[in-house]
């Protein structure tokens, strides 16, 4: 029945709602247990429910469009229309993006976490999405990055001369220079066989790398020193927003709001299954160490940093009063 009513509207020239409909792409790096993904997924049921009769939206996980320092190019031309991105990931776009990556802005989560969710926070960071060709709607938590490593990491001096995959980005390459290790910048999805095969001695994350992407298969020593905050920030097109009614661009930026609380409350859920599970089924040893000694370490880059990117300087100085001011 339904068949024969597709052709004959196709024949009187009808088309179906499918075909008038905008596909939406949203693209990440994770799996799809990961909070990235359940926070696209409450993002995709709030554009639907609002106006599913204009736009399907299709979420492509696992890079399956391209890493995201790739695909940040193609939201620039608005061929992708969403993405989730660490902000490591954008200072090669815009360099102002790189003062999440300076080590020790934040010591305390919760004052990260209030931080980067903000609204003036992600209104001052998407102030030159104009000339960006991007803008940040919102902000998914990443938790905290530490070092992990095939041998354990007990003090800072123990990360001497060591090979450690870091996210894209010349101001990591200098924090590892200041660790006196090595960096390899490179993708996410690379980094596990890099691991395996030995091009590296370990990387630095959250504790969801261990689990979903295997690294704990490979690194069973993780150390909580806590370097970097980084979020990954839900990034969208500025050709697709300004292609939008101010009724539809209300949609979206509301459903990037559900999908960042969304986001955290899976985030907190997660990430304490995710330490059970590396600990119980994968043998990694967690290390609490002096995280304060790793600190000290790379507190003078600080200046070095600012007075080569004096484009982060006002969202430093930011931070840095409201890590101090919240830090508990
Ligand atoms: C985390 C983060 C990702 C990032 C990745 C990485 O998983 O959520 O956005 O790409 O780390 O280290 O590359």
């Amino acid at each position: 029945m339904l068949g024969v009513a597709l052709a004959v509207a196709s024949i009187v020239g009808f088309s179906s709602a499918a075909e008038a409909k905008t596909t939406v792409r949203i693209s990440h790096t994770q799996i799809e247990t990961h909070p990235d993904h359940i926070g696209f997924v409450a993002f995709k049921n709030y554009v639907e429910s609002k106006a599913g009769d204009k736009y399907e939206v299709k979420i492509f996980p696992n890079s399956s469009l391209g890493a995201n320092e790739k695909v940040l190019e193609q939201v620039k031309m608005g061929a992708v229309q969403f993405l989730s991105v660490s902000t490591a990931n954008i200072e090669a776009f815009n360099k102002k993006y790189a003062v999440f990556s300076v080590p020790f802005l934040f010591t305390s989560e919760s004052a990260f976490e209030k931080f980067v969710t903000d609204p003036a926070v992600i209104a001052e960071l998407g102030s030159d999405a104009e000339k960006d060709g991007f803008r940040p709607l919102g902000a998914f938590t990443a938790g905290t990055r530490n070092f992990y490593s095939k041998t354990p990491i007990n003090t800072v001096d123990d990360l001497k001369g060591k090979k450690f995959r870091v996210q894209a980005g010349p101001t990591n390459v200098k924090m590892m220079d200041a660790f006196g290790a090595a960096a390899t910048p490179m993708s996410f999805g690379e980094v596990y066989s890099a691991l395996q095969q030995g091009v590296i001695d370990g990387a630095e994350n959250n504790e969801l790398a261990l689990t979903d992407q295997k690294h704990g298969e490979v690194c069973k020593y993780f150390s909580y020193d806590g370097h970097q905050m980084c979020p990954d920030l839900i990034v969208a097109s500025e050709r697709f927003l300004k292609g939008l009614s101010a009724e539809d661009r209300k949609i979206f930026e509301d459903a990037a709001k559900e999908a960042q609380k969304v986001e955290f409350e899976a985030w907190h859920k997660r990430i304490d299954e995710a330490k059970e599970f590396a600990k119980t089924k994968m043998g990694v040893t967690f290390i609490n160490v002096d995280a304060n000694a790793f600190r000290e370490k790379v507190l003078p880059l600080h200046q070095q940093l600012l007075q080569e990117n004096p484009a982060m300087k006002d969202m430093y100085e930011k931070a840095s009063a409201f890590n101090a001011a919240n830090a508990k």
